[in-house]
């Protein structure tokens, strides 16, 4: 196996210095509004959904462009999650649905999971707890970085997957499960040994991307930030239970294993909850309608034409399809 390995000392040095949560003791959620003020605010996340009280809506599809592309990504213990970045100047886009004609770029993904496959994922719905969850974090492009979308209440959408078990196990996830046996130490990063289509983990070619729960939240980490448009997908991804225990043999900071990383559920308090129901089942697949709503795809090229850091390779394949 081809696999590059890296120890980055300087990650695990200033990971260690920094650990300032945790999901245990002193350091776990319950204390975490001391250090941060914005873990005590009104609109945190996660929050128990409960489906009963969701208000319907139907809002414009939600659309991908350049997930399809294969990418060199690489995978990292930061000590509280296993976190893949992809590498490369061209970004997978994502606009539409509760975002409007907003575009947002992505960041990273990583996961939460818990001690047994009963509980793990941070947003609940109708109270069910899920085995994992997944988050695929984007920020809002025309911030210019994640960093600085962090200060604006529209700067972060999250893309958030439930995982539930079964016999089975799903192979999309199969490169990403077979390199966390090299990051199990903190600090430590590896590379995929193929380069990753991100449409393959997160399913962004299929109809039932469409279906989604909606609410604005915050980060589920300090510091907590109230900038994020969760969109939680309805369809939970299905795992074997030996996929997930890979991910609960990463060390913390203290060396411990990561056996459990989700925050408890905040109070909804005076926010709604919307259930997108799409309109009707087109073919959505790389993001591109082909049929209908014409002036909103040439705003979306617009938009992105406007950027001129953005990857060429997505502005040529809007062209493509707006030609048609
Ligand atoms: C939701 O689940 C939690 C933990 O499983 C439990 O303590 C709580 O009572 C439940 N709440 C409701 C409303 O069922
Ligand atoms: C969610 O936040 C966005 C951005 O701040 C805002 O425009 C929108 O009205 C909010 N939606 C709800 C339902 O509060
Ligand atoms: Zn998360």
């Amino acid at each position: 196996m081809k696999i590059l390995v890296f120890l980055n000392f300087f990650t695990i040095y200033s990971t260690i210095l920094g650990q300032e949560f945790s999901y245990n003791g002193l350091l776990g959620p319950a204390y975490w509004g001391n250090k941060y003020q914005t873990c005590v605010g009104k609109h945190q996340s996660p929050i128990n959904i409960v489906e009963h009280y969701v208000e319907k809506v139907t809002l414009p599809p939600l659309w991908f462009s350049g997930f399809n592309i294969p990418r060199k990504a690489m995978l990292t213990n930061n000590g509280h999650t296993v976190l893949l970045k992809t590498i490369g100047t061209d970004v997978p886009l994502i606009t539409g649905g509760p975002l409007r004609d907003d575009v947002y770029a992505f960041e990273q993904l990583h996961f939460h999971w818990g001690e047994n496959d009963k509980e793990g994922s941070e947003d609940r719905i109708n109270n069910r707890s899920f085995a994992m969850e997944l988050h695929a974090v984007f920020y809002k492009l025309s911030y210019g970085s994640y960093k600085a979308a962090t200060n604006f209440p529209d700067g972060l959408t999250v893309l958030a997957y439930f995982v539930t078990v079964a016999e089975t196990f799903d192979p999309t996830y199969s490169p990403l499960v077979e390199t966390l046996p090299l990051i199990e130490d903190i600090g430590s990063e590896a590379v995929l040994r193929d380069n990753l289509i991100l449409e393959s983990i997160l399913k962004t070619n299929q109809p039932s991307m469409q279906n989604y729960f909606t609410y604005n939240g915050s980060l589920t980490t300090p510091p907590c930030s109230e900038v994020v448009t969760w969109i939680d997908f309805k369809k939970p991804h299905i795992l074997s239970h030996e996929q997930i225990e890979a991910f609960r043999r990463i060390r913390s900071a203290e060396g411990e294993r990561v056996t459990h990383n989700f925050r408890p559920v905040q109070p909804l308090a005076d926010r709604i909850v919307f259930e997108n129901i799409p309109e009707t089942s087109h073919d959505y697949s790389h993001g591109i309608p082909n049929h209908r709503n014409h002036h909103h795809p040439q705003q979306f090229a617009g938009q992105l034409a406007n950027r001129a850091s953005l990857p060429i390779i997505v502005i040529i394949s809007l062209a493509t399809v707006l030609r048609r």
